[in-house]
């Protein structure tokens, strides 16, 4: 059986883990950088997967999950120790020759759909779908930061994150639309009505 050219962080998460899902689905051969032998490692070594363990901290283990790799997927929480766990990532692929596919060398595509909604046609959009009316009530940024920290009791970093994640969305650093979704994978981005039509269950 051939190694696994593909390097995959945050493997036991939701991102990664769909990443995985579609690479296998390619026929690729993959390699998972998991912190722990945990049983997700098990279930993803059942499917072929090679496990690579270590965490972002000691660079040496990232430089060994690296070996043989061509490709490379970063992923970290929304947690502190991000920007060296980013520089390790890097410099571990850089010195393991690790490139951007042909194509997309140097390039950085932003994020978006091709529709941009606001918060107001979002909830149209849920009431539609799920056949209840569902109205978006505006917070401050002071109250929703309170009601993170004193009712969802999220972590500091976490708080401080979604607290500037918010200021940007006002300021409309995140407006826009493209159709990079779809050009660089060949499927359509996931509709807000798709998502939650999709996602049904969740909002029951
Ligand atoms: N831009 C946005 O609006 C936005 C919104 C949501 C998410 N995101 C991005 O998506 C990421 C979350 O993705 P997700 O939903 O896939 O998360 P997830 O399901 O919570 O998975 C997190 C992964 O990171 C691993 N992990 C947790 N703490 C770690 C640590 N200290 N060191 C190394 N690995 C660690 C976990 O491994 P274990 O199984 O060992 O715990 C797991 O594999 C965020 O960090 C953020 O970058 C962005």
């Amino acid at each position: 059986m051939t190694k696994a050219n593909i390097l995959v962080s945050g493997a036991t998460g939701r991102t990664g883990g769909a990443a995985i899902e579609q690479l296998l689905n390619m026929g690729k051969r993959v390699r998972a950088y998991v912190r722990s032998d945990s049983e997700k490692a098990a279930a993803l070594r059942k499917r072929g997967v090679e496990i690579a363990l270590g965490d972002f901290t000691n660079i040496d283990a990232i430089r060994a999950a690296m070996e043989g790799i061509d490709a490379a997927y970063f992923l970290y929480p929304i947690a502190p120790g991000i920007i060296s766990a980013a520089a390790f990532f890097a410099q571990a692929a850089k010195e393991a020759g690790v490139t951007n596919p042909a194509g997309h060398e140097g390039k950085i595509y932003t994020l978006h759909g091709p529709v941009e909604m606001n918060h107001t046609e979002i909830a149209a959009a849920m009431s539609k779908v799920l056949g209840v009316k569902i109205d978006y009530a505006p917070a401050s940024i002071d109250a929703f930061r309170q009601k993170m920290e004193q009712v969802y009791h999220f972590p500091p970093f976490l708080v401080q994150h979604l607290t500037e994640v918010a200021r940007n969305y006002q300021a409309g650093i995140f407006a826009g639309t493209n159709d990079n979704v779809e050009t660089i994978t060949g499927s359509p981005a996931l509709t807000v009505q798709a998502f939650i039509e999709k996602n049904r269950g969740v909002y029951a």
